[in-house]
């Protein structure tokens, strides 16, 4: 269960829902065939169970003032700032607090209904956090796993929050917790000793790093489709046929660091470094949560930002940042991701990063640069990357530069490195290292 069925509602059909999470998992519960309780993205009315590629939806409702104080409110401007290094100021309001309470009660009824005897139960991410001793409390019978997919915050952090002692116990009551990196791992221990006075061991919770990934054949499919090539030949024509085409795949959110990239960019055409009449960045911002007033600006900045920048180095024929505000298909993006040359990753704060997967898994045999930021979790794993620190906005330039113009040998192998990583753990193996540290015989374990 995750906050988000693995669909929206757009125009009357069912269309796959934006993120990381989503991308993830739906391809794992398709596989193994279960059943997905969520939120269908549309609020103030009843949507019925169906079925959707392999997977039985189970929506649950939320009214028009839960959808601002328990999704807007507690869980993407409380959670979501305090959660992702305080980026923006978490705001905290007792009414939100009472909606996310209320909310997470109604997932875990829900699960409580569905869910056999001995059933195993996967809760995702930071909406649901209270969501496993909700469970426990009634059903003593079922494995409860909860995976964060976003990071865990440093307990000086973390303590901010006025309601830490639930979150933590509603934690807790789970057999398993996963994290993407050790570093979200640690801070949560210590936030249950510091703050609790508890270790995980004691309460007989495994917590594990589970570093998530993605359907690895499912790009692969894609980047040797003829169509999608094709696709690809025509975006990079589309644009002028440029020297270099640099990409950059986001959901509109201010962690992404879109500014910072901007930024490093225009200063490079400023500079001389970069040629205008040459290089175009093509930046996809995915529209997301639109009525919280901090992505609104954003909107607005970057939007500024965009026409600025085209308005000192665009030429009548040619634009030299390309900015779309709307959502791709999965195989529209692997297109893109055909189609450039140097993909910015350049988060402030993410749990994982799935773009940067996708691309080096989608550019394999090929030539491409990765700039990536050390602040993502993929970091970890994609060591042949330009690693940047993106608040260090020279040390930006001269990633986004070197990436720019490596040498076509070099790439290829640092691509090659990258995609046998993606491909040696992919999110099915994920799935099943996550569900194995669930089945009973090992849940109590080390901590
Ligand atoms: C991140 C979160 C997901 C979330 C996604 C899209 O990937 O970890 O839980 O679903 O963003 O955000 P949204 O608010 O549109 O669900």
């Amino acid at each position: 269960m995750a906050n988000r069925l693995p669909v929206d509602r757009r125009e009357g059909s069912w269309e796959p829902s934006p993120g990381g999470l989503v991308s993830a998992l739906a391809p794992v519960v398709s596989a193994h065939r279960g059943a997905w309780i969520g939120w269908a993205g549309i609020h103030d009315e009843d949507v019925e169970p169906f079925e959707f590629d392999g997977m039985s939806l189970f929506p649950v409702a939320l009214s028009h003032d839960e959808h601002h104080q328990y999704y807007e409110g507690f869980s993407n401007a409380t959670l979501w700032p305090l959660y992702h290094d305080l980026i923006v100021a978490p705001q905290y309001h007792r009414p939100w607090w009472k909606a996310y309470y209320a909310v997470n009660s109604r997932f875990a009824e829900a699960v409580i209904a569905v869910a056999a005897h001995g059933a195993t139960v996967w809760v995702h991410d930071y909406h649901l956090q209270l969501v496993p001793d909700m469970i426990r409390a009634q059903r003593p019978d079922v494995q409860i796993g909860f995976f964060n997919h976003i990071p865990f915050p440093p307990v000086e952090q973390f303590a901010q929050l006025p309601w830490r002692d639930s979150i933590l116990n509603g934690l807790l009551s789970a057999d398993v917790i996963g994290f993407q990196r050790e570093s979200d791992a640690t801070n949560f221990q210590q936030s249950c000793l510091r703050l609790l006075g508890t270790s995980c061991e004691h309460r007989r919770t495994k917590i594990g790093v589970y570093p998530i990934s993605i359907d690895v054949d499912e790009v692969l499919r894609a980047t040797e489709s003829e169509a999608v090539n094709e696709v690809a030949r025509r975006f990079r024509s589309d644009l002028g046929d440029p020297a270099t085409l640099i990409l950059g795949v986001d959901r509109l959110d201010y962690t992404k660091g879109i500014l910072h990239r901007l930024h490093a960019f225009e200063e490079l055409l400023e500079d001389g470094l970069l040629d205008p009449k040459e290089t175009c960045f093509v930046q996809i911002a995915v529209p997301s949560r639109e009525g919280i007033d901090a992505y609104q600006d954003l909107r607005d900045e970057v939007e500024r930002l965009v026409g600025h920048i085209n308005g000192r180095f665009g030429t009548l024929d040619r634009s030299v940042v390309h900015y779309f505000h709307r959502s791709y298909s999965a195989d529209s993006t692997i297109a893109l991701y055909l189609a450039a040359d140097v993909l910015l990753v350049t988060s402030l704060r993410d749990g994982m990063n799935l773009v940067a997967k996708e691309f080096v898994t989608a550019r394999q045999g090929r030539a491409g640069a990765l700039v990536l930021s050390e602040f993502a979790g993929a970091a970890d794993e994609l060591r042949q990357a330009v690693l940047v620190n993106p608040h260090d906005i020279t040390g930006l330039k001269h990633a986004i530069h070197q990436a720019a113009i490596i040498r076509p040998e070099d790439a290829r192998a640092r691509i090659a490195t990258m995609a046998a990583t993606v491909g040696d753990y992919d999110v099915h193996q994920w799935a099943r290292d996550f569900l194995d540290d669930l089945q009973p015989a090992t849940a109590p374990a080390d901590c």
